[in-house]
């Protein structure tokens, strides 16, 4: 794919508001890339959002917001939608999945890895990412959260290489003539994307639940960068995914954010912006 005449800032438009009401201002077909986080009901403190439904209260207010996405969602765009679940709702993401089936096609599963512990070719056991352990007998510690991939039908053409990585064995660079030569292969649709760590979160990250835009970064990399770009996130909280618009060139963000101070902190992230960069890899230890 031929790189984009990217922008050096988006035109930003974050709005403090509901975002099913918002939605219905944007035209439709309107936006190329919604990547978002919704509140996954598992009884977090939002502040002004209550994140304690009973679960087919939640999930029909689920498709009040996906409707709205699949209306404005371009033919050819696609919406990343990032939820996790919990040891005791190990369900839910899937629920949710199901439920969106009648309004997109699922095209990818991404696992989105926080943390994770391999074994190096000289033998060595390595731990990498933010490690949060709960104390069970019963579950394991919870490391993943999912990245549903859903598009209109199903067959949306992805930049993959532009989140490959390079080959572990070169010879499979000749081996294989779809290489076309380059050292890069597909990623695949596990993202090991750690936290970066904070000293003091009610300064650094001051939010129960966020993303990291490299997160974020990565899903629009995926979807291929282009000329006026516009990209939406209806859950904004702190603005991780407007941080990832602007590195990754996007010509229009638009974000809903309901509780002013989440709000707030995004418009000032946004407005620390000067001048974006592309954006590094996340490091590997925490
Ligand atoms: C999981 S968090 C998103 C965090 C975000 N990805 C980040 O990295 O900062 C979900 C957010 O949705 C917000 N929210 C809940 N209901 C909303 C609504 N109807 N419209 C807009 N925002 C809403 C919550 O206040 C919360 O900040």
């Amino acid at each position: 794919m031929s790189p984009p005449n990217l922008h050096p800032a988006p035109l930003w438009d974050l709005r403090l508001g509901d975002c099913v009401e918002g939605m219905r201002a944007l035209e439709d077909a309107s936006v190329d890339v919604v990547v978002t986080s919704p509140p996954y009901n598992l009884d977090i403190d939002y502040g002004t959002f209550a994140d304690n439904a009973a679960r087919g209260e939640y999930l029909e207010w689920c498709d009040s917001w996906a409707n709205q996405i699949r209306r404005v969602l371009k033919p050819e765009g696609s919406f990343f939608l990032n939820i996790g679940a919990s040891p005791k709702n190990p369900l839910l993401p899937h629920q949710l999945a199901l439920r969106l089936e009648p309004l997109f096609r699922l095209q990818n599963t991404i696992h989105w890895i926080k943390s994770i512990t391999v074994k190096t070719r000289q033998g060595e056991q390595v731990s990498a990412g933010h490690f949060k352990p709960i104390n069970s007998r019963r579950f394991l510690t919870d490391c993943h959260e999912y990245v549903f991939h859903f598009t209109h039908r199903g067959d949306v053409p992805l930049d993959r290489l532009a989140v490959g990585v390079p080959y572990a064995h070169k010879s499979n660079i000749a081996r294989w003539s779809h290489t076309g030569g380059q050292d890069r292969r597909c990623r695949g649709n596990n993202w090991f994307i750690p936290y970066q760590t904070i000293r003091s979160r009610e300064a650094q990250r001051p939010h129960p639940a966020t993303f990291p835009a490299a997160l974020a970064e990565q899903c629009l990399k995926l979807h291929g960068l282009r000329e006026n770009m516009t990209v939406l996130d209806p859950f904004l909280g702190i603005g991780h995914s407007a941080i990832a618009a602007a590195t990754c060139g996007a010509a229009r963000f638009i974000g809903f954010e309901l509780d002013p101070v989440y709000h707030a902190e995004a418009c000032e992230r946004v407005a620390a912006l000067s001048a974006p960069t592309c954006g590094a890899d996340p490091g590997l230890f925490d």
